[in-house]
């Protein structure tokens, strides 16, 4: 189903549309930035309601940097400096996040009127052209995005991305969930579990240090079910950088989508949301820069904590740390990559 919503400053149009199944979950999604702009899920009294922040109209979302549900490209998180080199070759991208490239830069793939392909009940396909030199990036990038809600109430995310120069590519999707669906709370009574016995400490800047940490015996182990309220305070010199939680972690499940890289839960709603990725990595984010109260949809102004973000990624500043997996995408080869996320209850 396809609906208009609203339009750019300068005219462009944009439009919504909805996918359903068969148990009443409702995706709804924007062609502008291939925004996840809703998703409906039941709680354990079977009632429906929205798990996702974002804005009531298209405006807001061109002007915010919160990067609510959309899709990031080129390159998910940080790049140390907006510089990195290819093939010996020096290269300079936007500065959007004090000295650094921050999710894509000024204009990223958040920021983009996506083409919409081919639309069913249950999916969407969207793509998109990203220029040679786009936000200073070689190469022409031929990205897709492709979302499929199933009656099992599993959302499934698949990126491709093609280009005619060797390049970098890291794509994300960037919703904050709050699966208490009142949109007005914290997520500070959500439990957190992510499998990863690694992550990826950070600078001041929230620049990788470019070492591998054990999360054992510190406030980033989340090995096991979490309430984070009980952990995102504690003192500890990573948390305390970030205001929270910002991190990369290394996942165990180590490009195996079959092994949950994460479980949220809500206990008192019974919402659980599980992911899977075929990616290494995952930032955790737990929203600590939504301090402004943003206001989104329905009026409602989200509170610092107020969602909560599970990028799956290749490592932040991948192609300035030697250690890292690479980002770099070959002309002639396909960066592909699936991220499923899975609604259940607990009773
Ligand atoms: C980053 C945060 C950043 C936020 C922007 C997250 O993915 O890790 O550091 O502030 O996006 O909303």
């Amino acid at each position: 189903m396809k609906q208009s919503f609203g339009q750019l400053q300068d005219g462009t149009a944009v439009s919504r549309y909805c996918l359903t199944n068969e148990q009443g979950v409702t995706v709804s999604l924007l062609d502008l930035g291939a925004v996840i702009h809703g998703i409906l899920v039941p709680d354990r009294a079977g009632q429906l309601a929205d798990i996702t922040l974002g804005f009531a109209n298209a405006q807001d979302y061109a002007e915010s940097t919160t990067y609510f549900g959309a899709v990031i490209g080129r390159h998910a998180n940080r790049i140390k400096d907006g510089a990195f080199e290819l093939a010996g070759q020096p290269y300079q991208l936007a500065k959007n996040n004090g000295a650094n490239h921050l999710h894509g830069g000024l204009m990223g793939f958040d920021k983009r009127l996506w083409t919409v392909g081919t639309v069913t009940a249950d999916s969407i396909e969207f793509s998109l052209i990203s220029a040679d030199g786009d936000q200073g990036y070689p190469g022409t990038l031929s990205v897709s995005v492709r979302y499929h809600l199933d009656n099992n109430n599993q959302l499934s995310i698949e990126y491709r991305a093609t280009t005619d120069r060797d390049t970098l590519v890291n794509l994300t999707q960037h919703s904050y969930f709050n699966l208490s669906g009142q949109l007005d709370s914290t997520v500070l009574d959500h439990q957190v579990q992510i499998f990863a016995d690694r992550y990826t400490p950070v600078d001041a800047s929230l620049i990788p240090t470019g070492v591998i940490a054990s999360v054992a015996g510190s406030a980033l182990d989340l090995t096991q079910a979490t309430l984070l309220g009980d952990v995102i305070d504690q003192p500890n010199e990573q948390l305390r950088l970030a205001g929270g939680y910002d991190h990369n972690y290394v996942l165990n499940s180590a490009g195996d989508l079959t092994q949950p890289a994460a479980i949220v839960r809500h206990p008192a709603s019974g919402r659980v949301l599980t992911l899977y990725t075929d990616l290494p990595g995952m930032q955790f984010y737990s929203g600590n820069f939504l301090a402004e109260r943003t206001v989104g949809k329905q009026g409602i102004a989200y509170p610092q904590r107020g969602g909560l973000c599970l990028e799956t990624q290749l490592f932040p500043d991948a192609p300035n740390q030697p250690n890292f997996p690479s980002s770099i995408l070959r002309t002639g080869d396909t960066w592909h990559s699936t991220t499923l996320l899975r609604f259940s209850i607990d009773d």
